[in-house]
């Protein structure tokens, strides 16, 4: 039985098949048409998940959409109506794309896959967020929690899943959203929304919650973790391009310009800033403020989801939790509630923002709609494209490219271990890529941890990010709780995600420096030998040489784009960057010493 699921006309568009309960392949559209958080009909991401599972549309007995086109056109219409005229634009917008594509949808997936309408099936947008990871966990039995910005009407969910089914129990409805109040604050701090999320996660720990009281005046939180938004300082549900109003620019004072760089008295000015400004000291005090609004929100949020999970432990009894919505993906947040709350394990799935809804949609109507018993625990996030080693070559010779394939992979990993210890940026692309936002060591980007000077090499050479964006470790699973606080970190699926930031032990910090945050924190991610064969040898390897088995990984992208999938998109990324070596399967390109030739 092949099921589609298929996410999109959101945030991010996403396909994913299932095969008698088997995940076969999920892809989020971006990665194919290059275009950062797609959110069209994701049609490369079907063809690919048709590619892999050796079938065409006619194969498939249900596609399955992840939300419920009319219950949301229900809720514009009705926020339109409340606040009009100001939300008159808003409103125009939304029906423009409604009726032009979305509440057709039914006719669309139709008309575009030449499914007949009695085999494709609707789920409603937190189902089949909690579906997402409740069916990939491995729990027969554990609480639910979904928050995001918002689905239909829902903006968070409580429920149980056991065995094959899931109840929600209790929800918070628009426009009382956790999800588009710190959507509220990102855009507030300069960051795009929906982007810049985990900028704001980043800067927080250069600040301190100095401001949480006037946060609390955006937001009422009952004991039970239930809130309401003060609407007065909102404008995200009558306008489509400021989420705060004026009111709300009284309360925190003007909004950081999107153009301004940020750096704190305590972040320092990076090199790949330029020249340091002569007013610093005064620039450095005003983003001091800007870093402490950062971590006011955060500090809220965090407090508002461990009241949440507390109160979902206390009505269910339950020691599990699985976790879906944009907001999950808060990996500090994800980090405390493990550590605060009784819930002892905790599941998220990799893409656990709206492109996840994709599986979620299939697993919901494979489990509740047709009774299948459950089949599928998803282990890893490897469920992208992958290139065929001819292919590579192929690429690489028609484009005149010097390289060399090294057969032997301890050889080629030796060949890596010694470019890292070198001081080296190295591309790392194996195999098929990864689902959700993270690289997971399948399309990542390289580099020795224990130099304090990394972070900066590697934001000169490729990324230049914000310099309170942390870099991750990925570190061999067996050693994480040698180097981080994360007891028994052979069991958290969110470790395996990079979904977890937990601390670096205080007496390892100066041994990986440059994936260690400001606040001495990192957001590891465990590298299994079964799920992943390479990266694990080469952490090994690194660990061999050096006595310290993390590498510093970053994403395998130049700022602002989707993560690589093709030959041609590492080599490129490669090209564009100052990144030294290349691998690509077993081929392995590298620059020359002198102006960045090829060699
Ligand atoms: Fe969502």
């Amino acid at each position: 039985m092949n099921i589609l699921g298929i996410s999109c006309y959101f945030h991010d568009a996403a396909a994913a098949l299932l095969r008698d309960g088997q995940l076969i392949a999920a892809a989020e559209e971006e990665r194919f048409t290059r275009k950062k958080h797609d959110y069209e009909f994701p049609q490369h991401a079907i063809d690919f998940c048709f590619r892999v599972g050796g079938i065409q549309a006619s194969d498939l007995d249900y596609v399955v959409f992840f939300e419920k086109p009319f219950l949301k056109f229900e809720r514009l219409l009705l926020s339109a109506m409340q606040t009009f005229p100001r939300s008159y634009r808003v409103f125009r917008e939304a029906m423009i794309a409604w009726l032009g594509d979305k509440l057709w949808i039914k006719h669309l997936i139709q008309k575009r896959l030449g499914v007949p309408p009695s085999h494709i099936l609707f789920s409603e947008h937190h189902l089949s967020h909690a579906a997402s990871a409740f069916f990939c966990s491995p729990f027969e039995e554990a609480a639910i929690l979904t928050v995001d910005g918002v689905g239909e009407w829902t903006t968070a969910s409580l429920g149980i899943g056991r065995g094959t089914d899931i109840r929600l129990l209790n929800e918070i409805r628009f426009p009382h959203s956790l999800g588009l109040l710190y959507s509220a604050f990102t855009a507030f701090l300069g960051f795009e929304v929906n982007e810049g999320e985990y900028k704001v996660m980043g800067m927080a720990p250069f600040g301190t919650p100095r401001y949480l009281d006037k946060v609390h005046r955006l937001i009422r939180v009952a004991r039970d973790g239930s809130f309401e938004l003060n609407m007065d300082y909102f404008s995200f549900h009558y306008s489509t391009e400021q989420t705060f109003n004026g009111k709300f620019v009284e309360l925190f004072g003007p909004p950081r310009d999107p153009r301004a760089h940020f750096f704190t008295p305590g972040s320092g000015y990076p090199s790949y800033f330029g020249d340091k400004p002569e007013n610093f000291g005064e620039l450095a005090k005003r983003n001091q403020h800007y870093a402490d609004i950062a971590a006011s929100i955060q500090a809220a949020i965090e407090e508002i989801l461990l009241k949440m999970a507390h109160e979902l432990h206390r009505e269910t009894g339950l020691t599990k939790l699985c976790m879906a919505g944009g907001v999950a993906l808060n990996s500090v947040a994800n980090g405390r509630i493990l550590r605060e709350t009784p819930f002892e394990e905790l599941y998220v799935q990799p893409s656990a923002g709206d492109g996840g809804g994709a599986i979620g949609a299939a697993l919901y109507a494979y489990h509740m709609v047709l009774g299948r018993p459950r089949a599928f625990i998803m282990e890893h996030a490897y469920w992208g494209e992958e290139h065929h080693p001819d292919e590579v070559e192929a690429f690489l010779k028609e484009n005149g490219i010097r390289y060399q394939v090294v057969e032997d992979e301890d050889k080629l990993i030796e060949r890596v271990v010694d470019r890292l210890q070198e001081g080296k940026v190295v591309g790392w692309s194996q195999g098929r890529f990864e689902w959700g936002p993270r690289a997971l060591g399948n399309r990542s980007i390289l580099a020795d941890p224990r130099r304090a000077d990394m972070k900066d090499l590697v934001n000169v050479k490729i990324k230049f990010r914000e310099p309170f964006r942390p870099f991750a470790p990925s570190v061999l699973v067996e050693r994480a709780e040698e180097y981080f606080r994360l007891p028994e970190a052979e069991k958290h699926y969110p470790a395996r995600f990079m979904l977890y930031v937990v601390e670096v032990r205080e007496e390892k910090r100066d041994l990986i420096p440059a994936v260690t945050h400001v606040d001495g924190t990192g957001r590891l991610q465990t590298v299994r030998r079964e799920t992943s064969p390479s990266f694990y040898r080469l952490i090994e390897a690194f660990g061999q040489a050096t006595g310290v088995p993390v590498v510093l990984n970053t994403s395998f992208n130049l700022k602002g784009e989707p993560i690589v999938n093709t030959p041609q998109e590492a080599f490129h990324t490669f090209t564009a960057s100052g990144m030294d070596a290349l691998v690509i399967g077993r081929c392995v390109i590298e620059k020359n010493e002198k102006e960045g030739e090829r060699g």
